[in-house]
C-alpha cells in the first residue's frame, strides 16, 4: 500500500475530498491516507506559510500531496499557500488535461469535434520568480528567468508523457520571434530534446497563433508545452474549450514531491451545502493514480465517471437543467454504483498497473547547476539603465564625455526602442533610458573597467541598474536594441 498526504482544503474542499476518497475506497484503490493540516485555519493559528511543521514533514516524507482548494487570507501580507507549495517543492511541471466530457455540453461537443489536449506548463521560472523593481517612479521592471536546465527538465517530462500517452503530436508554444533569448532558449531546448524522441511528431507554433488555432481546430492538438506565463493563459483557454474550470484537473509534478489538485478555488458561496461538483478533484485524483502507476484503477474510475456523466447525472453547476441535479454525495454514490461500467464514447483503455516510478530522497547535490565548459567568454560592454528627463541628444553628449578611452557609446534606447543615434520624433519617451556602451574594437574588458565607467557616469545620472554585455565563443549573449 502506498501512503499519500491528503489536505482537505477550505470551503468546499472537505466535501469534495470526502466524495473522492469514498470513490477511491469503494474502488479498492491500494492507497493509505495521511491527513495533514494546511489551509486558512492554519494561517489563522499563526503559521505564516499556511501549514504546520508536522504537515511539511509528512508531505516531504511521503512525496505525494492530494489537496483540496485553499484560501489565502487577504491583505495580511501572506503568500498564497498554493504557489508557495509548488515553488518550495520544485514541482517544475504543471500538467492539465482537457478532454471532451460526455454530458458536458460545449460548442465543440455539439459540433462533434472531440478534444483531448494536455498542456504542460513550466511551473517555477519566467516572470513568476516575482523579481521586480521600480527603476524610476514611472518605470517598473520584471525579470524573466528562463534557464536551460529548467527548460530541459519540463520539456523532457512533456516528451515522456507524450510517449506514454501515445500522443500524435507534441507542440511547443512560444514567442521566440520577439523574445529571441528567453523564448529562443526554451525553443532550442525543445528541439534538443525532440531529437531523443524521433518517434514523436514535434513542432512549434507562436503562442498567439496557437491560441487562434486552439479555438478553431482544438482537435488537431494533442500535447502542448509552454513557459510559465504563456502556459498559464493557454491552459485556462483550453479549460474554456471543454466546459470551464469546474472540469479542469491539475498535477504539479516534481522529481521528489508532486501535488494533485483541482484548478478551481474554495467556492465560498456554496461551501457547506453539499452541492459542489467533485469532478475536477476526481480527475486530479485519477491523474495521481496514473502518476503512481495505478493505471488499471485510474481507467476503471474514469470510465465510471464518464459513464455517469453520459447518463445525464449532474450536480447543479452543469448539465441538462430539465433533469434534476444531485448533490455531491449522490454524485459520488452514482459513480461508485457504476464502477465496472464503460461509457459508449471515449472509454479509457484499462492498461495494467505498472511499478511506481516515484522515489523519495533528499537533494544533496545541485543537479541543475550546469554550465557549458570550454566556452570562451568575453566582456565587451555594458548596458546602463539611467533615470533622466532629458532628450536623447543631450544624454548622448554627456555619456560620450564619460566613455573615455575604452568605451564607445553605441546606442540609447527607451522602452527597448532606439532613440539615438537615430530615432523618430514620434517615439514617446519615459524617464528611463538604456545607454549601451561597447568596448572600442570589441576588446575584452574587465569588471573594473565597467565600475570605472559607472563611477564616472554616476556624476551626471542616477543609474538604476546595469547589465554586462558578454560574448560567448564570439556569439552575442544579449539582444540588440530595436533598430540597432
Ligand atoms: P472559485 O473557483 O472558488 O469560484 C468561482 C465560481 O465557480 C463560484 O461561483 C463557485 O461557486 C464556482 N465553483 C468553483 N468550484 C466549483 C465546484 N467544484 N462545483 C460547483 N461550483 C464551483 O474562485 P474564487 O471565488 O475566485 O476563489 C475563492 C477562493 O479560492 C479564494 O480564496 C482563492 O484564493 C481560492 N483559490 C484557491 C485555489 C487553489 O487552492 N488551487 C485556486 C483558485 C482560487
Amino acid at each position: 500500500m502506498t501512503k499519500i498526504a491528503v489536505a482537505k482544503g477550505d470551503g468546499i474542499g472537505p466535501e469534495i475530498m470526502a466524495a473522492v476518497i469514498e470513490i477511491f475506497k469503494e474502488a479498492n484503490v491500494p492507497l493509505e491516507y495521511d491527513y495533514v493540516d494546511m489551509g486558512k485555519w492554519v494561517f489563522d493559528e499563526g503559521y505564516s506559510n499556511g501549514m504546520t511543521g508536522e504537515a511539511k514533514k509528512t508531505i516531504e516524507h511521503l512525496g505525494i500531496l492530494f489537496k483540496g482548494p485553499m484560501e489565502t487570507p487577504k491583505g495580511k501580507g501572506v503568500k498564497s499557500i498554493n504557489v508557495t507549495a509548488r515553488k518550495t517543492w520544485n514541482t517544475y511541471a504543471n500538467i492539465r488535461t482537457f478532454q471532451t466530457l460526455n454530458g458536458v455540453e460545449t460548442v465543440f461537443s455539439k459540433a462533434g469535434i472531440p478534444i483531448d489536449i494536455t498542456v504542460v506548463r513550466e511551473n517555477i521560472e519566467d516572470t513568476y520568480g516575482g523579481v521586480e523593481h521600480m527603476l524610476t517612479h514611472d518605470v517598473a521592471l520584471s525579470r524573466r528567468f528562463i534557464t536551460r536546465p529548467g527548460s530541459l527538465q519540463v520539456i523532457r517530462y512533456a516528451f515522456e508523457l507524450a510517449k506514454k500517452k501515445n500522443a500524435r503530436r507534441i507542440t511547443c508554444g512560444h514567442k521566440a520571434n520577439i523574445m529571441k533569448l528567453t523564448d529562443g532558449l526554451f525553443l532550442e531546448c525543445f528541439y534538443e530534446v525532440a531529437k531523443e524522441y524521433p518517434e514523436l511528431n514535434a513542432d512549434d507554433v507562436i503562442v498567439d497563433d496557437l491560441c487562434m488555432k486552439l479555438v478553431t481546430r482544438p482537435d488537431t492538438f494533442d500535447m502542448v508545452v509552454l513557459t510559465n506565463l504563456q502556459g498559464d493563459i493557454v491552459s485556462d483557454l483550453c479549460a474554456g474549450l471543454v466546459g470551464g474550470l469546474g472540469f479542469a484537473p491539475s498535477s504539479n509534478v516534481g522529481d521528489h514531491i508532486s501535488i494533485f489538485e483541482a484548478v478551481h478555488g474554495t467556492a465560498p458561496d456554496i461551501a457547506g451545502k453539499n452541492i459542489a461538483n467533485p469532478t475536477a478533484l476526481l480527475l486530479s485524483g485519477i491523474a495521481m493514480l496514473r502518476h503512481l502507476g495505478l493505471l488499471e484503477k485510474a481507467a476503471q474510475i474514469e470510465n465510471s465517471l464518464l459513464y455517469t456523466l453520459e447518463q445525464g447525472i449532474h450536480t447543479g453547476d452543469f448539465g441538462d437543467k430539465s433533469v434534476p441535479a444531485v448533490n455531491t454525495t449522490e454524485f459520488a454514490n452514482a459513480i461508485v454504483s457504476n464502477l465496472g461500467k464503460k461509457p459508449q464514447r471515449n472509454a479509457k483503455p484499462e492498461l495494467q498497473n505498472v511499478a511506481s516510478s516515484c522515489s523519495v530522497y533528499n537533494i544533496d547535490t545541485n543537479p541543475m547547476m550546469e554550465s557549458k565548459e570550454g566556452e570562451q567568454e568575453k566582456l565587451v560592454g555594458v548596458d546602463m539603465f539611467i533615470e533622466s528627463t532629458e532628450q536623447p541628444a543631450a544624454i548622448a553628449e554627456k555619456c560620450e564625455r564619460h566613455a573615455g578611452v575604452k568605451f564607445d557609446l553605441v546606442n540609447i534606447s527607451n522602452r527597448g526602442t532606439q532613440v539615438w543615434p537615430t530615432g523618430s520624433v514620434y517615439t514617446n519617451l519615459v524617464n528611463q533610458y538604456n545607454v549601451r556602451f561597447e568596448s572600442i574594437g570589441h576588446y575584452a574588458l574587465n569588471q573594473q573597467d565597467v565600475i570605472g565607467l559607472y563611477v564616472s557616469l554616476s556624476g551626471d545620472f542616477k543609474i538604476c541598474s546595469l547589465e554586462l554585455l558578454n560574448e560567448w565563443d564570439g556569439k552575442r549573449a544579449y539582444s540588440l536594441a530595436q533598430g540597432q
